[in-house]
């Protein structure tokens, strides 16, 4: 079988949107090539909220995180009259880093030359400088990223005209409620590497349909009949009744798993919350970082129900990633190129690709993507994206 012309296309009828019934699933190549994981970089994750750490990072006042977004050293500071400010974390003078790791202190201080700045981003020290011309400190100071708050999660966009995060977020706190995360105490954090495009773990995340096959501990918890998803504008929801019978999360209850696009899932329980952010590191692997969160840590029986969730939910994340590991060698394969969706188990995997054929049009639009697609080695990488006014 040879690659498919539209393999690393971007052409108006791969863009176009189709009803779920019909759709075919996007190209294999736009899983595997290296030209498209710098097009996710700069046409979704410069455009979108990414998720970089709960507030409880931050509580001291002078206090910082150091995070990526879109593959970007950013810094999220807590300035010293208590305003949350994030940065490009790179140094003014010749692309130095401040914040290498997560800190505290009254300036951030460059780890090359030593340049200080204040916690709003002025500069503020220069050692050694008297003899510079024409040099303003106000010209130099360090170049703000947006950052807002839902819930006590804290987001970085790195576009200055993106919606604001509550509008991104909206119905997801009305249709969580009555459970409250900032309510809840952060317990763990855990990081998980995948030979897998991020892409293909998020879609794994966004459909039911492989559950039955790849976790049959988990099915026997769902009432799979009444398993749903609903699509909204920015996020899309999977939820199903679980089993009246007893299982670890007691008897009955519900499981809801809210992704937001592009990387972002709150996977909810009845007493746990756990949160997902899937980072791109490579065309062909991703970083999975959990982080789990409780309405009780305390009692003896909390502790051990905690346990048992940790367990299960790496058992589980075992069985996806083994599996998204064969679907990024599958996919990689001249055997395979387009497929199909369920319609009762897929429409969130549908709707994530639609949300990304949109960003990418979107970029398409703009005129910025001439910045980003070109090949880095071209030894390696030697077919270009077509986009539609270059056919
Ligand atoms: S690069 Fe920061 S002080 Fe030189
Ligand atoms: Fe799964």
């Amino acid at each position: 079988m040879t690659r498919p012309e539209h393999f690393v296309d971007l052409g108006p009828d791969l863009l176009h949107e189709q009803t779920l019934p019909r759709a075919e699933t996007i190209p294999s190549g736009w899983f595997t090539e290296p030209r498209f994981h710098r097009l996710d970089l700069e046409a979704v994750f410069a455009t979108t909220w990414q998720y970089v750490g709960h507030l409880h990072r931050l509580v001291e006042p002078g206090s910082w995180l150091a995070c990526e977004a879109a593959g970007e050293p950013v810094v999220v500071v807590l300035d010293l009259d208590g305003n949350l400010r994030a940065f490009y974390n790179v140094c003014r003078h010749r692309g130095g880093g401040l914040a290498l790791g997560d800190g505290c202190g009254r300036v951030l201080k460059c780890q090359y030359h030593g340049w200080t700045y204040q916690l709003d981003g002025t500069l503020r020290g220069v050692p050694h400088w008297n003899l510079v011309e024409l040099f303003d400190r106000d010209d130099y100071g360090l170049v703000s990223v947006r950052v807002e708050t839902w819930d006590g999660l804290v987001f970085v966009n790195l576009d200055p005209e993106a919606e604001p995060l509550a509008n991104v977020f909206a119905g997801v706190s009305e249709t969580v409620a009555p459970i409250r995360l900032a309510e809840m105490s952060f317990h763990k954090r855990v990081v998980y590497d995948v030979q897998a495009n991020w892409r293909v773990y998020v879609e794994n995340f966004l459909e039911g349909y492989h559950v039955p096959i790849v976790h049959p501990e988990l099915m026997r918890m769902y009432d799979f009949s009444n398993y749903e998803t609903d699509v909204s504008e920015y996020w899309s929801l999977q939820h199903s009744p679980l089993t009246k019978d007893e299982h670890i999360y007691g008897q009955g209850g519900r499981a809801s798993y809210y992704c937001v696009f592009p990387n972002f899932m709150l996977n909810i329980l009845p007493g746990r919350l756990q949160t997902n952010v899937i980072i791109p590191v490579a065309p062909d692997r991703c970083r999975v970082v959990f982080e789990y969160y409780y309405s009780d840590t305390e009692s003896e029986a909390a502790r051990a129900r905690i346990a048992e969730d940790l367990e299960f939910a790496d058992h589980i994340q075992d069985e996806d990633i083994e599996i998204c590991e064969h679907v990024q060698r599958g996919l990689a394969s001249r055997g395979y190129d387009r497929g199909r969706f369920s319609v009762k188990y897929e429409g969130g995997a549908f709707h994530f690709q639609n949300r990304l054929r949109r960003a990418y049009r979107e970029l398409i639009g703009s005129g910025r993507e001439r910045q980003a697609p070109e090949p880095l080695d071209p030894q390696q990488d030697d077919v270009g994206i077509r986009f539609p006014d270059q056919r």
